[in-house]
């Protein structure tokens, strides 16, 4: 096969050489050169029955009639803003482990009547049936090949044709057109530029599996999660078996959808009503307990914060979080301190959000200084009250989005009592017959009333 020109750029400020050089001899910049193919046609986002260049009419286009395939998997699909879009590029990111592949294995084998072709690079093709076997599903319509090399795996596209085409792993996927070892910078951007020139095309949508580096970035350049169309990113807490998914980009839909899972032996069971298992089984309140009614999405969960807050023997008391913001700690616990006169400062405080859960919404913060308050004083919240504020600075509550949402997951989930901003009144529009709805303007007054 001939050999396609290649070019060293500067990745710092694109200078170009034909040879490799340790220093960019116009910006300075040491090991910077990386080895790039030159002369490649753009690959463009699908749009259906226009030709490249074609001029049309903001108004004629329809985004909406964009046929997607949906999926048997309802939480893949939510998180991917309603099924895959044909022609798309979905990279999924995660540490190794987490069931990056059981996920996408599961998905080509629920996904009856679409043909789909599994790229295996890591893994035999018994190893791979071995894991099918475990999720217990079959599919005649999924095609496997243990394959790494780039122009081998489009010919075995052009052959299977099928609708999706899973890459496990990104990383061990290289051209012939390079030098460079597979897994390395150049040939982790030119295999992704090849794939999704490919899907783009043959309007194929490509899931692109790719390992996470110790800092928690996709392993290889940033770029990659600028060239596809979707990053999402496979998480989870090694103690836990919940697995949570999470679009990091989507120019398809919204980033801010999360799907849960939990690994079990068979596989990857999608958890349909979170707040379920988020809540652990609780017949008896505990100080240092309570409930938030947060959002992940459009899906309200709730979700158990756990504080303890102990005297300290050190001079310097700990702050321990788990899920939670420490700087967000610190600033709830100044409150505390300055608002409603608790010396928290001689006193270790340890934060956690059950389940292995990161939260960062802010809508938490009132069930946060709530089990802080109970913890302080061992007094305990009732079981079915929960929580949604913001607080701010100088202890007031301030109101949170969506709150209707949030009173009606507490309700259905058997709720009595919602402590709330007095702010959202006005947000609020029926009727609750289940759950009394206490409204609070700060937090010294939310206490006095809870703990008296
Ligand atoms: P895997 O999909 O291989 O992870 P990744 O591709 O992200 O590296 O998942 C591996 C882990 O999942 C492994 O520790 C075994 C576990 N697992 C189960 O617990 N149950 C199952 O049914 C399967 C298939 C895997
Ligand atoms: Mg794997």
């Amino acid at each position: 096969m001939s050999k396609t020109k290649t070019l060293f750029v500067c990745q710092q400020c694109g200078s170009s050489a034909v040879k490799w050089m340790g220093k960019c001899p116009s910006c300075g910049a040491w090991n910077s050169f990386v080895e790039e193919v030159i002369e490649k046609s753009k690959a463009n986002t699908p749009q259906q029955g226009i030709k490249d260049g074609e001029i049309v009419a903001l108004d004629s286009l329809n985004p909406e009639a964009l046929t997607r395939l949906v999926t048997p998997d309802e939480e893949l699909n939510r998180v991917l803003g309603g099924g895959i879009v044909p022609g798309s590029v979905i990279l999924l990111g995660g540490e190794p482990g987490i069931g990056k592949s059981t996920i996408l294995l599961q998905l080509a084998l629920e996904c009856k009547g679409i043909k789909l072709l599994y790229v295996s690079g890591e893994e035999s093709l018994n190893q791979v049936k071995l894991r099918a076997n475990r999720v217990g599903l079959t599919n005649p319509d999924c095609f496997i090949v243990a394959e790494t090399v780039l122009e081998n795996i489009l010919e075995a596209g052009k052959k299977v044709a099928p609708e999706i085409i899973i890459i496990d792993s990104i990383q061990t996927v290289s051209s012939v057109e390079l030098d460079s070892a597979p897994g390395s910078v150049p040939q982790i951007r030119e295999s992704t530029a090849g794939l999704i020139q490919y899907a783009k095309k043959n309007h194929i949508a490509v899931f692109l599996i790719g390992h996470i580096t110790k800092e928690g970035y996709i392993a290889g350049p940033k770029i990659l999660e600028h060239m596809v169309d979707t990053v999402l990113y496979f998480e989870g807490d090694r103690h836990y078996n919940y697995r949570i998914l999470r679009t990091m980009k989507n120019r398809f839909g919204s980033v801010a959808e999360i799907g849960i899972y939990e690994m079990g032996d068979k596989g990857l069971i999608p958890i349909k009503n979170p707040s379920e298992i988020l809540l652990t089984a609780r017949t008896q309140a505990l100080s240092g307990i309570s409930i938030a009614a947060t959002l992940e999405g459009i899906r309200p969960m709730l979700i158990e914060i756990q504080a303890l807050v102990s005297p300290s023997p050190y001079s310097t008391p700990q702050r321990t979080t788990t899920g939670y913001d420490a700087k967000r700690l610190s600033m709830l616990l100044a409150v505390l301190e300055k608002r409603c006169g608790m010396r928290i400062n001689i006193y270790d405080v340890f934060l956690n959000i059950a389940g292995g859960l990161k939260v960062e919404e802010p809508a938490i913060d009132l069930a946060v200084i709530a089990s802080l308050a109970s913890s302080y004083h061992d007094m305990t919240i009732p079981l079915d009250t929960c929580f949604a504020g913001e607080i701010g600075l100088s202890g007031e509550i301030r109101p949170v989005n969506q709150i209707e949402t949030r009173i009606s997951e507490a309700e259905k989930l058997g709720f009595k009592t919602f402590y709330l901003s007095s702010y959202n009144k006005k947000s609020i529009t029926r009727k609750y017959d289940s759950i009394k709805l206490i409204f609070e303007d700060t937090v010294e007054n939310l206490l006095g009333q809870i703990f008296g």
